[in-house]
């Protein structure tokens, strides 16, 4: 099994060292437009090989797209991340230019690929590769949910005094702070939070997630990348293990949640085909609305896409 991440950024070398970690491909081709980037990062993730105990190659490779033949998975990270002061959505003219281009490359030479969009603005991105790459949207979809709900299981695990692993969650809508975390799908080892966690500190964890991509801009001066990386990996191992894991994935609605012709965070079950299936949650009033105002955002941010698109710029 062969997965390409383009961008050997913060984000896309972690993602490619995650993914050699986890020792189940044959090879993980690393892509970037900067000269000698991907090559150096991969020689370091292959020199770290016999330290931690793997096989999986990771080949570098400048703008050379046709090392990427063939893969099965393409994770696309390539593009300008966050300054502290700057939304996702100021990225949206850069980056799209970017993702057009780097979607066009590898559908040519990877026409089957699975393609996980992680560059931001993250919806509006997928969507981007979505009319690029022009295949069914079960292949077309982006990693934001899996970090914002990590986030908000690391914050609760703390809160309780618990380990983050027994915390589980989901979280829907955009990869903005319009984002929508559920408490009333939200368990620690199968205890309801609302029964260990006070209304005032849950409601302080969920405005933390929230903003919480904009805490590490402000601490680092660029965006997070530890979580990303090993978030779009898992989607990766999720997909070409075959493993049907339920995860919040930003998929192309047509209908679900009274939404259509929009690409938003909801609960998917990933395997093989890519997004098997989008579940439908039983979301009440407070949450549907809550939803509503975050895709109303997303749709917004996806006009600007076509406006961009119909003046050619
Ligand atoms: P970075 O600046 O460290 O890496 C981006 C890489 O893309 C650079 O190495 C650059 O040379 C490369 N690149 C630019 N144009 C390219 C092209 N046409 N072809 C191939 N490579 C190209 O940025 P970082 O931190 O890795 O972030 C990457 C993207 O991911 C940003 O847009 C960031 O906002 C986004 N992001 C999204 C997250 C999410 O949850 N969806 C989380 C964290 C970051
Ligand atoms: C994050 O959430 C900026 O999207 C990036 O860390």
């Amino acid at each position: 099994m062969k997965v390409t991440v383009v961008g050997a950024g913060n984000v896309g070398a972690t993602c490619a060292n995650v993914l050699a970690h986890r020792d189940f491909l044959t090879e993980v081709v690393l892509l970037d437009i900067k000269e000698g980037t991907a090559e150096g990062k991969a020689l370091d993730t292959w020199q770290q090989a016999p330290i931690d105990y793997y096989s999986t190659k990771v080949t570098g490779v400048t703008n050379d797209y046709a090392k990427t033949a063939n893969s099965d998975v393409v994770v696309i990270t390539s593009g300008l991340p966050r300054k502290p002061g700057m939304s996702r959505d100021d990225l949206i003219s850069t980056n799209a230019n970017i993702v057009r281009s780097v979607t066009e490359n590898v559908t040519k030479h990877s026409p089957d690929a699975v393609i996980i969009v992680v560059s931001n603005p993250l919806d509006v991105m997928t969507y981007c590769a979505y009319l690029t790459a022009k295949k069914d949207s079960s292949k077309v979809f982006g990693m934001a949910g899996i970090l914002d709900t990590a986030r908000y299981r690391a914050f609760l695990a703390e809160e309780i005094g618990c380990s983050p692993k027994d915390i589980q969650a989901i979280l829907m809508g955009g990869h903005g702070d319009t984002m929508v975390p559920l408490p009333r799908y939200t368990t620690v080892a199968g205890i309801p939070v609302t029964e260990l966690v006070a209304k005032d500190k849950l409601d302080a964890i969920i405005q933390r997630t929230k903003v919480g991509g904009g805490e590490i801009v402000n601490l680092l001066g660029t965006s997070a990348w530890y979580a990303p990386g090993a978030a779009a990996a898992q989607m990766v191992e999720a997909i070409l293990k075959d493993e049907k894991r339920v995860f919040p994935v930003c998929a192309w609605l047509t209908g679900e949640y009274g939404l259509k012709n929009i690409y938003l965070g909801v609960p998917v079950v990933l395997g093989k085909k890519g997004i098997e299936k989008i579940i439908e949650l039983q979301l009440n009033g407070e949450e549907k609305a809550l939803l509503e105002t975050s895709a109303q955002h997303v749709k917004e941010v996806m006009d600007v896409l076509d406006n961009m698109k119909e003046q050619k710029v």
